[in-house]
């Protein structure tokens, strides 16, 4: 797509990304029930943005953010081959650039900077009945693993 830019987000972004970041608060809200009415947060921005363990990219067109994710490197499971792994996070991309593959342009970026720090083994969480998103992941080559149950015995 013509102007479409792909870059590492700066500590600059980081206001416009909280906005965002409530934006995948919503698109997640029809799944979980338990997501705070208000004031809901997800990410360590700060973090996020700062850290040598995780990287941050966005999209823009015309200098304008319109999508987002995150890669962060994170100690695996002592059960597990790899002692390492990539988790992915902020997966957004605005509503009218949506089925453009715009998602995978970020998540390729994403996964070759994890390569580079020798990570290989890539994870992220998406809610069942999210088709949207599991169909943008699967066309990265992602397959469905573990299953999270719950439920609530409170009043
Ligand atoms: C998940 C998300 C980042 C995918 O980004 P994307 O760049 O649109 O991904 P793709 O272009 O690969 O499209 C993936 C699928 O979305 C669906 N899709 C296509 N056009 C669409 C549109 N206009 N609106 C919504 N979904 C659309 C299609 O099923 C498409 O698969 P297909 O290409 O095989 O038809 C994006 O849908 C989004 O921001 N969703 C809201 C936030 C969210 O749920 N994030 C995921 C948290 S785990």
């Amino acid at each position: 797509m013509k102007d479409l830019n792909i870059r590492k987000a700066l500590l600059k972004d980081q206001e416009y990304l909280l906005v965002l970041e409530q934006k995948v608060v919503e698109a997640e809200r029809p799944y979980n029930s338990t997501i705070k009415p208000e004031g809901a947060v997800y990410y360590d921005l700060n973090s996020l943005l700062t850290d040598d363990i995780s990287l941050v990219v966005v999209a823009e067109v015309n200098y304008h953010i319109i999508g987002t994710g995150y890669a962060q490197i994170r100690e695996s499971k002592k059960s597990l081959k790899h002692s390492k792994h990539a988790y992915l996070g902020f997966m957004y991309i605005e509503p009218e650039y949506r089925g453009l593959g715009i998602n995978k342009l970020i998540m390729d970026e994403l996964m070759d900077w994890s390569k580079e720090q020798g990570v290989y083994d890539f994870y992220l969480d998406v809610y069942d009945g999210n088709d949207a998103a599991i169909r943008a992941y699967e066309k990265v080559g992602f397959s469905k693993s573990l299953v999270e149950m719950k439920i609530n015995l409170g009043v």
